[in-house]
């Protein structure tokens, strides 16, 4: 949740430590604080608020020196002020720290630290851990090293940490587990941040480190040990992104540039999973064809959108499988007793990678034996490294809060699955896998189209965005399409939106319609025999005056009869029709949320990357 860089090496460190925090700014945005090396103290700079108001700090008051760590926050344990804000120090501002995670044995160890006659300023579970090393210094840990390491094995929870000390010039110390850390190899210099593209326009060259282990860096070398102190042999690795990807190019947000890469993104999925030997190519899926014929059943786990996309492959393995599939969202699944056999496949969808409970669902997953394929965005991410197989989306870095193409990714990647599973259980003819893929390849230009009507979308928007609450309605392959839109627009938005079954809405959600609700329908599965279905749903709606908005077909003559507010969508396959109207919807909530006058990209109380339970 939270965004870590530091720097060791002979540049100045600050504006690197900047310019790393700006792109790790959607983990966490409520304040930012640095720590720089000085021969006189460890120079702590902290402010509330935007990093932006860290960086004028900085400019007006500049900090020498080449060895720095900096932080970027998102609260969990004491509100965002300045004394909450990392770095965090010992007692005596000889050791500096910044965390992410949750260091769950906080309060058993702080007890135990003020016994001892430890001081501490802030309310956070971080202030522990330079405490704790204190400590262990001081009871003849024989170096600092080996400190953090009798620190961390004390300590219970997720944790990725920059460490300094005051008599320690010229090294770096970083630890991981459970939260992400990744080490930048420059010549002369070494880099940590929670994410490559806080130092991709830095380094082409990194080492992912694992669970457990802690590194010591200076400007010419990296040691790896883990906390029982074996060494760690480092593997560094190519990035494979370009430092162009995490810009706006042009764009106001990341958000509105994310929407937009969209057609690319989902072409060049279909160009690497093209038409070979009758099916569609997996090249890098770690599980083959012999496999998915055994399978007996899926159990799909996922949070936030990624469980959306979750939902909808549900529905089309059901629909071109003889698979049982299920979805659930990782945060539950994790605590229930659900029946699974290592004849089950579980599928584990997330964007970063990271997700704490998609990760403790693969961990469990794999304890009873059942093989793990992810779906993901993020080379070299935890659920990547953890699974059996990885589907990846391969959308690039996706820095807006909200996940746009991520989600279309995911779903092009549930499609491309699906057919791939339908042909090697011979549920699916190749002639249909053929009309499937065909259908597919329409879809990058349907998004073009909506993207072309995004003037007509934002009139609606405008007209539309000012209630205190919205219901977005629609059924089978669209109901998940529902369930996105609405958490799309009260993300950056604000404004109270419910997803909703269509069928579902007698049962209750009727009754909050009226003159001023807007009610978005999803009414685009023309030959699907849900589309009467929803039609006489917006009846419905319409005969208690909601404020209908349609997401209608081309050539649907009925439609302009029950309402005029009408995004209008190309014809398409109906199983394949969310990963369009999906973009409407996204468009939709983007410029209610412009409108609304929000912060787009970094909406409030959001983390990008949700690294804690
Ligand atoms: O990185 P993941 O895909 O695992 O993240 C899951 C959710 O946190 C994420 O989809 C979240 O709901 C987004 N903010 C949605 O826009």
């Amino acid at each position: 949740m939270c965004g870590i860089v530091g720097y060791v090496g002979g540049r100045v460190a600050t504006p690197l430590l900047i310019n790393g925090l700006k792109r790790l700014e959607y983990r966490g945005y409520d304040s930012a604080g640095v720590a720089v090396w000085q021969p006189e103290a460890l120079v702590i700079r902290k402010c509330v608020g935007r990093l932006s108001v860290l960086e004028q700090s900085l400019l007006a008051q500049p900090i020498a020196g080449t060895l720095g760590i900096g932080h970027t926050r998102w609260a969990t344990h004491g509100e965002p002020n300045e004394v909450n804000s990392h770095p965090h120090t010992d007692c005596h501002g000889r050791i500096a720290v910044v965390h992410n995670g949750i260091i769950e044995n906080y309060q058993e160890l702080r007890a135990e630290l003020q016994q001892q006659g430890h001081t501490f300023r802030s309310q956070t579970d971080t202030e522990v851990i330079p405490h704790l090393i204190e400590a262990e210094l001081a009871a003849g840990a024989p170096s600092p090293e080996e400190a953090i390491r009798r620190a961390l094995r004390r300590a219970k929870g997720a944790y990725a940490l920059g460490i300094l000390f005051h008599d320690q010039p010229g090294t770096m110390y970083a630890a991981r587990c459970g939260s992400p850390l990744i080490v930048g190899v420059g010549p002369g210099e070494h880099f940590i941040a929670s994410d490559v593209p806080a130092i991709v326009d830095q380094v082409r060259r990194v080492i992912y480190l694992n669970d457990g282990e802690v590194v010591v860096l200076r400007a010419d070398s990296v040691a790896i040990s883990r906390l029982d102190g074996t060494p760690v042999e480092a593997m560094i690795q190519a990035v494979t992104i370009a430092a162009e990807a995490v810009e706006r190019a042009g764009f106001e947000t990341f958000m509105l540039k994310e929407i937009h890469e969209q057609p690319r993104i989902l072409r060049h999925l279909l160009a690497r999973h093209e038409w070979q030997n009758g099916t569609v190519a997996m090249p890098d899926l770690a599980l083959g064809a012999p496999y998915f014929r055994k399978l007996n059943r899926v159990m799909v786990v996922a949070c936030g959108s990624a469980y959306h996309a979750g939902m909808y492959g549900k529905l089309l393995m059901e629909h071109l499988t003889s698979l049982a599939v299920e979805t659930d969202l990782a945060s539950e699944f994790r605590y229930r007793d659900p029946k699974i056999d290592p004849g089950t496949l579980v599928v584990a969808v997330s964007q970063s990678g990271e997700t704490a409970d998609t990760l403790a669902s693969i961990r469990m997953a794999k304890t009873w034996g059942c093989k793990v394929l992810s779906i993901c965005n993020v080379p070299g991410s935890t659920v990547a490294r953890e699974s059996d197989a990885v589907f990846f989306t391969e959308a690039g870095p996706e820095i807006g809060v909200a996940a746009t193409k991520s989600f279309t990714a995911q779903l092009m990647a549930f499609a491309l699955l699906s057919v791939f599973i339908g042909r090697a259980r011979n549920e699916v003819g190749e002639a249909q896998a053929q009309e499937l893929l065909v259908a597919l390849r329409t879809v990058p230009d349907a998004i073009h189209y909506m993207l072309d009507r995004s003037a007509d979308i934002r009139k609606l928007a405008d007209k539309h965005h000012d209630g205190p609450s919205s219901l977005y309605l629609g059924r089978r392959f669209n109901y998940p399409t529902a369930l996105e839109g609405a958490l799309k627009n009260k993300e950056i938005s604000y404004q109270h939106a419910e997803g909703y079954a269509a069928g579902e809405m007698k049962h209750g959600p009727i009754a909050l319609i009226n003159e001023y609700l807007p009610v978005i329908c999803i009414c685009t599965q023309t030959r699907d025999e849900v589309y009467a279905k929803m039609v006489s749903n917006m009846k419905e709606v319409e005969a208690r005056h909601g404020r209908i908005i349609a997401l209608a077909t081309d050539g649907d003559v009925g439609m302009p009869q029950l309402t005029e507010d009408i995004i209008w969508v190309p014809p398409g396959r109906d199983e394949f029709s969310p990963l369009v109207n999906v973009v409407a919807l996204q468009l939709l909530a983007y410029y209610a949320a412009q409108a609304r006058g929000t912060d787009i990209d970094k909406p409030r109380n959001l983390a990008k990357s949700v690294t804690v339970e």
